[in-house]
């Protein structure tokens, strides 16, 4: 094949930026499979038939086996069923396949459970998903940018407001720690603070607070990955207040 048919992609493929050197008459499952070696996505029938080789390209479900690479513009979200879960960490509806003997040889699954995925939230209306979790909120963003997504602190500042039973209030100024996906989050941020200001919380800033928020060790597995680091980290961000903290991420 001419080197001169070749082209430079960038694509988003489970939530990463990737760039390819690719042949533009080449297929997308050829591509996710030789080429980025994500072979959990499986070719059947090859004809766009079976629904085996499904992806969700730019929240649209399709089929990888006839979707040539050309038509795939630069910087289009791709997710594959490696993106929806992993042997770890399985999404729900791996899960349900797997307890309801519904993967026979399996071969199809993966088209399957990426087809049920788009068409689960499709069913219930397409909804808004709200995250108490900054770290899943820029998940979202990355991985499925067609789906809403907004923070549970944002809903409660701007349209609930708290709730009754918000519980006991601190017994003294908080140290707000925001999460590093929040970095860019003004609006999360702010929402954050006028809460504890509802709840009549004084609010200590840290030394970095906002978007130049400092690492708080726990964040990207870090603490899998080196311990020690991670520890020295936590240490560092816990020692800049005496007060307690107040973080808004699940990590
Ligand atoms: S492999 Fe059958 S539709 Fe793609």
């Amino acid at each position: 094949m001419e080197i001169a048919k070749k082209l430079e992609k960038i694509w988003i493929v489970n939530g990463i930026e990737r760039k390819l050197i690719v042949d533009p008459d080449a297929f997308l499952s050829e591509v996710l499979r030789e080429q980025m070696h994500l072979v959990g996505t499986k070719v059947g029938c090859g004809k766009g038939q079976c629904g085996a080789c499904s992806v969700i390209l730019d929240g649209k479900v399709v089929r990888a086996c006839i979707t040539k690479i050309r038509r795939i513009e630069n910087y289009a979200n791709i997710t594959t069923i490696e993106g929806i879960g992993t042997p770890q960490n399985l999404h729900p509806l791996q899960v349900a396949w797997v307890v309801n003997g519904a993967a026979q040889c399996g071969f199809c699954t993966p088209g399957f459970i990426m087809a049920a995925f788009r068409a689960q939230w499709e069913a219930l209306g397409k909804p808004r998903v709200i995250t108490a979790c900054a770290s899943c909120q820029s998940a979202f963003a990355i991985g499925a940018p067609d789906i809403p997504v907004v923070s549970l602190w944002r809903v409660m500042a701007e349209e609930t407001g708290l709730p009754e039973t918000a519980g006991a209030t601190a017994n003294g100024p908080l140290a707000v720690h925001d999460p590093c996906t929040s970095r860019h989050d003004t609006a999360s941020q702010a929402a954050v603070r006028d809460l504890l200001g509802r709840r009549g919380v004084t609010i200590e800033e840290l030394p970095l607070s906002k978007n130049m928020t400092q690492c708080c060790g726990f964040g990207g597995l870090a603490d899998n990955a080196h311990p020690e680091l991670a520890a020295v980290t936590t240490a560092r961000r816990a020692a800049q207040s005496k007060n307690d903290y107040v973080a808004t991420c699940a990590m």
